[in-house]
């Protein structure tokens, strides 16, 4: 494959396409869990917490997101558009999810810009898979 590639493009395309496989790896095998506790205080801190029984401030508490239904926290008063969503919020769907929160739930309370640089989110992701 690679001696086909090489032969055909060229080997600095294959290293091109090497590179491309290895960014396309999943989110949790790149992110460093301490640094995403530091993206989380920059840019979820003021509406979450992530800490078992942590309170809710303008969102529900975040411990355990990661295996959870969506719109699912006893007490915590949910958009009509997240507790319709009915998935359960896996590593993917928070990765799809953060970037443009109010493109994927309609009519979210969530007013957030959305999480656009793919360091930080994968970060993130490894940080809220670490609190359970
Ligand atoms: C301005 C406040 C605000 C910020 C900042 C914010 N959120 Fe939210 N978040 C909310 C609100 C409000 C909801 C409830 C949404 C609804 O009911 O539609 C929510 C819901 C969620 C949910 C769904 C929870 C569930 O139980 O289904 C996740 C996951 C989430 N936020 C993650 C994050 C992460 C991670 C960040 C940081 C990158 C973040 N949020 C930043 C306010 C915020």
């Amino acid at each position: 494959m690679n001696r086909l590639l090489n032969r055909l493009t060229g080997p600095s395309a294959a290293l091109v396409l090497a590179a491309g496989l290895l960014a396309a790896m999943p989110a949790t095998a790149a992110g460093d869990a301490a640094k995403g506790k530091g993206v989380f205080a920059a840019q979820c801190a003021m509406c979450h917490t992530a800490t078992k029984g942590g309170p809710a401030i303008l969102g529900p508490n975040l411990y355990g997101v990661v295996g959870r239904k969506a719109g699912s926290v006893g007490g915590y008063n949910y958009s009509p558009g997240m507790k319709a969503a009915g998935w359960i919020w896996t590593l993917d769907k928070l990765e799809a999810y953060l970037p443009g929160p109010r493109a994927m739930v309609t009519g979210t309370k969530m007013t957030y810009g959305g999480l656009h640089d793919p360091a930080k989110l994968a970060d993130l992701l490894a940080y809220l898979d670490s609190q359970k």
